[in-house]
This record gives structure tokens, C-alpha cells and sequence, in this order.
């Protein structure tokens, strides 16, 4: 028993039908509106955007069954809702047709997606549903960096890779609301600005040596290192974290822009006892409880002045606006968001 406003049958979705591969796979397909299982809410899509996982789907390295809609997080209105049993929404109002709202969906790229409904979220009504997008996996996967894979606490340092990204212009701005300190690194002198903007109070280009970095994170940290890196880059940046990782420090290793990191032995941790985690943001969120407790930090941390976005450009809702915003976040040329409008 379904309560909800008028739906198509059939919707435009980007997807890769036949294989994973180039960009080359990416197509604009006309198919059946998802039908949403019982515990979930259809959302009509308005804006999602490009994360940097979209690339490691479409190119296989995160396999999907075939065919799959690209995307994930997303910004629309509640299409249809379960209307009994009552849905359970953590601690989060209860939902309410046609209200806009976010969610991590996967299959973001299309007209509709469907998301369990304790995994949706009302956006606070001072919210530009533009900024909600940015509200979705990228403050995610911030907060639930400095919440749990490491907690940030008052004073320390905090080493944040990939600092002008989706991401790590977040995590320059979360670690610094709870009090941290942010050492970032980047490739080019305007991303610096950008993640000095977010905060950071040190940047190193990654263009300089690896032995001039090493060595000004200890300079700046006391000679002791830092306290945690979050590492979205992955292969190019693992071996550096163990010189600039302090004692007892945790590497947490959330992603793979350069490459998947390599394997390696649990010995190479014991010299200064290191606790690496390589987390991800879907066990984070699975609960309940979860969802909401991060929706709530984020939408607390938005209230406070803690988080500010940056949008890279807005792309259009096509298979060469999805090509080309992948092109783009793979070359290094983007800060900040890259947004999709689907529809008003
Ligand atoms: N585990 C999770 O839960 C989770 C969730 C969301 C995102 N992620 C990961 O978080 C990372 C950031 O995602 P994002 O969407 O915000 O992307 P992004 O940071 O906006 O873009 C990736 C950045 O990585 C850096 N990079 C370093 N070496 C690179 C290389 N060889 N090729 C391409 N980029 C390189 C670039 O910054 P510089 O030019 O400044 O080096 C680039 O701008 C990704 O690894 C993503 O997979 C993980």
C-alpha cells in the first residue's frame, strides 16, 4: 500500500549496460522507474554529483552487476512513501510526501532513486538543495572520518590528503570545527588557497620533494608526527604516512585516486604500534541510530558555521556532462563539488 504523487513508468537513467571499462560505457538509457521495496522511499531526483568512486565503478574496479545506474547522493523530493508499517527514521522527523530531502543513494544519476527510508534525511529548510549535495556522501564520509576511523580531539594535528577535494576541503573544516590542527597536502598553489580558505593551517604541494614534506610535517609537529592521516589517494601517499605517522598515530586509508594501496606485512606497524583502517561509508550509515547521529552532526555542524561548500562547476545530466565531469575529477583539475542538475 503505497501512498503517492503522480509517477512515469519509465525514466532516464546513466548507465553502463554492457561492460565497465572507459568512458566510453557511460550511456543514457530510457528504463522502468525503480519499484521502492517496503521498507523504502522513491525520491525524485533534482541534483546529484560526481564522486570520485563513480570512476572506480564504471571502470570496474568496484564490480556492480550489470546494468547498473551511476551515482551516488542526491538532493530531490519524496515521490512515494510506505504509508503502514510507520517507517523507521532513527531519530529523524518522520518523512512526508513531496518534502525535499538527501540521501547517499546509489543509482543517483537518473530521474528517480529509491533508498531505504532510515537512510533519508528532510534538508533543513535554510539549505540551498545545491549545498544539500555536498550534505550527502562527501559530509558523510568526513564526518564518520573524524568521528570514528579516528576522533579528532582539541589540539591535535591532523594530516588531510587530497585537502582541496569533495572531501578534504570537509575534512579541513570539520577537523578545525572540533578543534584540530590541519596539515594538508595538494598539487598545485591554488588548491592550497583553497584548503587555506577551508582552514588549513599548513599546505605542501605534493610537486615538492617527499624528504621537504617529511620533513616540515615534523618540524611543524614537534618532531613527533602527526596524530592521524586521512588518506584518500591511496598508493602514491601510503609509504610517506609511516614517516609522518606518530606513535600510537592511525593512517586510515579511505580511498585510492592513485591507485589501490599495496599489500602489506602487520609487522610494518609495529615500530610505532600504528592502527591503519581502511573504512567505508555504507557500514557507517547501515543503522538507524547511525544515520541519523551523522545527519544530525552535519546538519548541526551547517548551523554553526562549521562547513561551507565549494562547487566546482555544474555539469548536465547527460552521458558526455557525466564523461566529462569523470574526465575532470581523474585529472586533478577539480576542487570542491561537482554538481549534476537533473531536474528543477
Ligand atoms: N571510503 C569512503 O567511505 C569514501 C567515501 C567517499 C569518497 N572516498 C574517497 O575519497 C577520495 C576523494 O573523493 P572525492 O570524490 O572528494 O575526490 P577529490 O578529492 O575531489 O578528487 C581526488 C583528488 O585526489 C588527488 N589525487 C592524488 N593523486 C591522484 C591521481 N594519481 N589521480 C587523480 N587524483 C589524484 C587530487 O588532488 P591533488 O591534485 O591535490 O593531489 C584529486 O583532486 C577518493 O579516493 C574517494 O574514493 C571514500
Amino acid at each position: 500500500m503505497w501512498s503517492q504523487v503522480q509517477i512515469p513508468k519509465t525514466m532516464k537513467a546513466i548507465q553502463a549496460s554492457l561492460k565497465t571499462g572507459g568512458l566510453d560505457v557511460l550511456e543514457l538509457n530510457e528504463i522502468p522507474v525503480p519499484s521502492p521495496k517496503a521498507n523504502e522511499v522513491l525520491i525524485k531526483v533534482q541534483w546529484t554529483g560526481t564522486n570520485y568512486i563513480d570512476t572506480y565503478i564504471r571502470s570496474g574496479l568496484y564490480p556492480r552487476p550489470m546494468p547498473f545506474t551511476l551515482g551516488g547522493g542526491l538532493v530531490g523530493t519524496i515521490a512515494s512513501l510506505p504509508s503502514s508499517p510507520p517507517l523507521s527514521t532513527g531519530s529523524l522527523p518522520a518523512l512526508e510526501l513531496g518534502q525535499t530531502v538527501l540521501s547517499n543513494a546509489a543509482g543517483a544519476f537518473a530521474e528517480y532513486a529509491v533508498a531505504p527510508a532510515h537512510q533519508v534525511a528532510a534538508l533543513p529548510k535554510d539549505v540551498d538543495p545545491k549545498d544539500g549535495v555536498h550534505m550527502t556522501i562527501p559530509a558523510f564520509t568526513a564526518m564518520y572520518l573524524v568521528k570514528e576511523s579516528y576522533e579528532v580531539t582539541k589540539g591535535d594535528w591532523i594530516l588531510v590528503r587530497a585537502a582541496a577535494g569533495g572531501v578534504g576541503l570537509l575534512l579541513c573544516q570539520l577537523v578545525k570545527h572540533y578543534g584540530g590542527n590541519v596539515i594538508g597536502t595538494v598539487s598545485t598553489e591554488a588548491k592550497a588557497s583553497e584548503a587555506k580558505a577551508a582552514g588549513a593551517d599548513h599546505v605542501l604541494l605534493t610537486t615538492s620533494s617527499s624528504s621537504d614534506n617529511v620533513a616540515e610535517i615534523l618540524r611543524i609537529t614537534g618532531g613527533k608526527g602527526v596524530q592521524a592521516v586521512y588518506d584518500g589517494v591511496g598508493k602514491d601517499t601510503w609509504e610517506e604516512n609511516f614517516e609522518v605517522i606518530r606513535k600510537k598515530g592511525s593512517i586510515v586509508t579511505y580511498g585510492n585516486a592513485s591507485g589501490a594501496v599495496p599489500a602489506f606485512e602487520p609487522l610494518k606497524l609495529m615500530a610505532k604500534c600504528v592502527k591503519v583502517s581502511r573504512p567505508t561509508l555504507n557500514v557507517f550509515i547501515e543503522e538507524p541510530e547511525d544515520f541519523a547521529r551523522y545527519a544530525g552532526l552535519i546538519f548541526d555542524a551547517v548551523k554553526a558555521g562549521g562547513l561551507k561548500f565549494s562547487i566546482h562547476k555544474v555539469y548536465p545530466f547527460t552521458a558526455e556532462g557525466v564523461a566529462q565531469s569523470q574526465t575532470d575529477i581523474t585529472s586533478r583539475g577539480t576542487t570542491g563539488k561537482l554538481l549534476i542538475k537533473v531536474a528543477e
